[in-house]
């Protein structure tokens, strides 16, 4: 991939709309926001034209069976999540120049405005065909208001548009045995209209524009997933709904119809360009229009197709936008070894986040960085949290800004000194801090946020390796002007720290500003300029990270290990069916009698045998069962169990095994022994 942000005037940056029926968590941000506002923080410390979209995504029937949960209004649900969310991406630093809604009017407007321009372009085709209705709730069930069993995996709760087990993207006459999320009824099937996008018709302008206009610069795994999508054979897609929440069909005979959720919801980011314009007095169109603006759309894999397939096929057909000229979608985060989700409350939730562990923003954002997943599904874990805090930001960032500091307060009362009386080393260690500016644009220009991030820590490391050679606390009664020199440098270091550190680390740069009271650089100023004049006064010196102590941590992994609990707890056990039915007769004919544990051993060389000595009332006998991952040897000397005395003898490794030990097996495969729930005669027959 080649950076050529040059041949640009402006950048129209969007990130993915949120639904607005929950907050936001890690696995957002690390997907989409972070990359998103790195990338538009960056590019206005560059001085480019820069307008960054946001919002909430506000239909689709997720929010109106929520609203029916809760007995709440959609309105109702929506604004409840948009203001959370609005409230903890600010409080996050994530730099929008507008976070507007899809409930909002301007947005009805233009999603109206768009799909008439294609409605007579004649770009739709309308068709009449069956859908499922319920007749009870007197509705047609439409995408997750309907749900049976998948046709590709099997699994019995997938939706009328997706199956969430294996991701396959589906059509409710998919669906195997399929049911209303409504009323639980079987649904009958009813003829309705709606319009589709013919897609079929866009694979050869597909192919041209994506597989062979950007092969080179957009990511492989975006680059991919489009690629089979196309050569899968695109189908024509309806864009409407017979909902009643969404915005309004624009046509006459569309009672009750709605645009689908993801074909309003992409236009959302033009109506958001529109609110900042009525709000700023800017105009918005040069930055949807114009062929000199660079249109980039950070979203999550899950969005791929929708963000280069379908939405650039509508704004190609209507014909007056500008296509988006990358798409760096990531990877999935999982969280703890197991995937992020909502309805399990598997996630690290923002607001929670920022009331829990405050002036961590940064931290946050920085362990989302540097452990993007960007090429795969990446894990979060508290613990690479607490380490990537204390053994990265605090050990080597932190410190060497501290060093820097303190020592100049000790020696030169904070007065900055002159940069002069240079060996070669120091020129040589000024020179490479020169090259991080470009290094760290050259990898954000690719997307490559991870790597960026990795360059700004080397510079720090730089720093701190200078020092440490160079020990100025040693120097310092013998050969001040040396140490005067030292300091020059490590603090030019750790201004260019201050002003590299923006994009990534907001709230540290802006502390650091503060700490050497200096104002805001830009990023050519850092690639080609000294930052700091001598004399300078520096303010008063704080701690840019603290450590995370193991209770913080401690206190996280509990909250999620409740979770784990308060889900097993809820989740129904799956059951085996019941076995076919046999005659009374086949039962007498097994012996069971209550048994004692006598002796216990694990059969040598294997994890799950014991070998048991066993007094059945009749005699004492040898028996192996399978129980050595479940029970101690030593703790069930003593227990009664229920054994199958009359079972054919046989050998397990070599050890003649002389019954059977009952057990109970739950979903899990874990046994336990079936005991009476008394001590009672060994030898007692149980029938
Ligand atoms: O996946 C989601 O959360 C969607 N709400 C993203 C929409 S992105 C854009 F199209 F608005
Ligand atoms: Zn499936």
């Amino acid at each position: 991939m080649e950076a050529k942000d040059t041949k640009f005037k402006r950048f129209t940056i969007t990130s993915a709309l949120p639904y607005a029926n929950g907050p936001i968590h890690i696995g957002h941000l690390a997907g989409v926001y972070v990359p998103a506002d790195i990338y538009a923080r960056y590019l206005r410390m560059k001085g480019r034209d820069v307008l960054f979209i946001g919002g909430s995504d506000e239909h689709g029937v997720p929010i109106t069976i929520k609203a029916r949960k809760e007995g709440k209004t959609p309105q109702e649900i929506v604004d409840r999540y948009h203001e959370m969310i609005r409230d903890s991406f600010e409080r996050f630093g994530i730099s929008f120049d507008i976070y507007s809604r899809t409930s909002a009017k301007i947005h009805h407007e233009t999603a109206s405005e768009f799909f008439t321009t294609l409605y007579n372009k004649g770009v739709f085709v309308e068709k009449n065909n069956k859908q499922y209705y319920d007749a009870e709730a007197g509705q047609f069930l439409a995408d997750r208001y309907i749900t049976g069993t998948c046709p590709h995996c099997d699994f019995e709760k997938a939706y009328g548009d997706q199956c969430e087990r294996c991701g396959t993207s589906l059509s409710p006459l998919d669906l195997i045995n399929p049911h209303s999320a409504l009323s639980g009824n079987k649904p009958e099937l009813r003829e309705t209209k709606h319009w589709y996008l013919p897609l079929d018709t866009a694979e050869d302008w597909l192919r041209e524009w994506i597989l062979e206009g950007h092969k080179d610069d957009w990511k492989v795994n975006v680059y991919g997933q489009v690629k089979s999508w196309i050569d899968q054979g695109l189908q024509p897609r309806a864009v409407t709904r017979d909902l009643d929440w969404g915005v309004q069909v624009p046509l006459p005979d569309a009672e009750g119809k709605v645009l689908y959720v993801w074909f309003d919801a992409p236009i959302g980011y033009i109506s958001a360009a529109r609110e900042w314009s009525e709000k700023t007095g800017k105009d918005w169109q040069p930055y949807w229009k114009s062929q000199d603006s660079k249109l980039v759309h950070f979203i999550g894999k899950d969005n791929i197709v929708f963000h280069c397939v379908i939405f650039p096929f509508m704004l190609q057909q209507e014909g007056s936008y500008i296509l988006p000229d990358n798409v760096p979608a990531n990877e999935f985060l999982n969280l703890e070894n197991d995937k992020i989700s909502t309805s399990r409350n598997w996630a690290v939730w923002l607001h929670e986040y920022l009331d829990e562990l405050p002036g961590k923003e940064d931290v946050l954002r920085y362990v989302l960085t540097a452990n993007a997943p960007e090429t795969k599904d990446n894990d979060f874990t508290w613990r690479d949290f607490q380490a990537r805090n204390n053994n990265e930001l605090l050990a080597v960032f932190g410190n060497f800004v501290n060093r820097s500091l303190v020592l100049t307060h000790k020696y030169f009362d904070g007065k900055i000194p002159a940069l002069e009386n240079l060996n070669d080393n120091d020129e040589a260690v000024l020179a490479q801090m020169q090259a991080f500016p470009d290094k760290i644009s050259h990898s954000i220009e690719l997307y490559r946020f991870r790597e960026a991030l990795a360059e700004l820590m080397n510079l720090a490391r730089l720093g701190n390796r200078y020092l440490t050679e160079n020990e100025p606390w040693k120097l310092f009664k013998s050969d001040p002007e040396r140490v005067k020199t030292i300091l020059a440098i490590a603090l030019e270091i750790t201004a260019h720290l201050a002003v590299l550190a923006e994009p990534f680390l907001p709230f540290t740069a802006e502390k650091l500003r503060n700490m050497m009271q200096i104002g805001r650089f830009n990023w050519e100023d850092a690639a080609s300029q000294q930052l700091l004049q001598a004399g300078h006064q520096l303010g008063e010196t704080a701690l840019l990270f603290e450590k995370v102590e193991d209770s913080q941590i401690e206190q996280q992994v509990q909250k999620l290990l409740a979770t784990k609990t308060a889900n097993a707890a809820e989740e129904p056990k799956a059951v085996k069916p019941q076995k076919a039915a046999i005659q009374f007769d086949d039962f007498t004919k097994m012996d069971l009698r209550v048994g004692e544990i006598l002796e216990a051993e694990v059969v040598p060389k294997t994890k799950k045998l014991m070998k048991l000595l066993v007094d059945t009332g009749i005699d004492k006998r040898t028996v192996v069962s399978g129980i050595a991952e479940y029970y101690q040897p030593e703790n069930i000397i003593g227990q009664q169990v229920v054994m199958l005395v009359n079972l054919e003898s046989r050998k397990i490794r070599g050890i003649e095994s002389q019954g059977m030990i009952m057990m109970a097996e739950n979903a899990e495969g874990k046994l336990c022994f079936v005991s009476p729930s008394e001590a009672f005669q060994n030898g007692a027959e149980v029938k």
